[in-house]
């Protein structure tokens, strides 16, 4: 079996608040992966100390086999992560908004351009890529976030809380969505 998020020990102190008091879990390469806790439980700090955005206070966290901490910058270029706020540009375009992020990885503007293309195909917004982000829908909006936590073509790809606030139907449709990525990359 191939462990590609491995999580031992894992605990983490905001000054006296413990808020993630010491989880063990692994997952294995090529599935689907999820959990799940109250408001507040440390979902949130979990996903950010796994992504390297957040320290940790104890236990040892690796990410295909790099320890999170000291690889740091080797993890950061085979992750995507779709964070829980929205915080792309409301004013830019879908397109302008992944393209700008796609250049933040380097390549021409036709790799940057490719890579843009084929982001808004897997999550089916190619014909949004003109529409200002801030007047999508918000599974729309949704959608658009996953593309950008795709377009750097990352190995592992981290949602937070990617449905929530969301009608049913739009939901269903999102997670089949990742549901499709996650089969089309085993
Ligand atoms: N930067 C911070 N400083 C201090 N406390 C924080 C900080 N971030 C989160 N917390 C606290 O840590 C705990 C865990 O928060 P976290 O955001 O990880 O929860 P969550 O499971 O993601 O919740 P939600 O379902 O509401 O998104 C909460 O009590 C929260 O108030
Ligand atoms: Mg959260």
């Amino acid at each position: 079996m191939d462990k590609v998020i491995e999580v031992q020990g894992l605990k983490k102190y905001y000054g006296s608040l413990y808020a993630v008091k010491g989880i063990d879990f692994y997952v294995e390469k090529g599935t689907l992966f999820a959990f799940l806790g109250p408001n507040g439980a440390g979902k949130t700090t979990v996903i950010n100390m796994i992504t390297t955005l957040l320290t940790y206070d104890e236990g040892v966290i690796f990410v295909d086999g790099l320890r999170v901490g000291t690889e740091d910058a080797s993890i950061r270029k085979r992750i995507g992560i779709v964070f829980q706020n929205h915080f792309l540009d409301d004013l830019l375009t879908v397109k302008e908004n992944l393209t700008t992020r796609g250049s933040f990885y380097g390549g021409t503007k036709a790799e940057i351009e490719d890579r843009v293309r084929k982001a808004m195909e897997t999550v089916q917004i190619s014909d949004l890529a003109n529409r200002p982000y801030g007047k999508l829908s918000g599974g729309q909006r949704r959608r658009a976030d996953i593309a950008r936590a795709l377009v750097h073509r990352p190995d592992i790809l981290f949602l937070d809380e990617p449905t929530t606030g969301l009608d049913p139907q739009t939901r269903k449709s999102v997670w089949d969505t990742i549901r499709s990525i996650q089969q089309s990359r085993v």
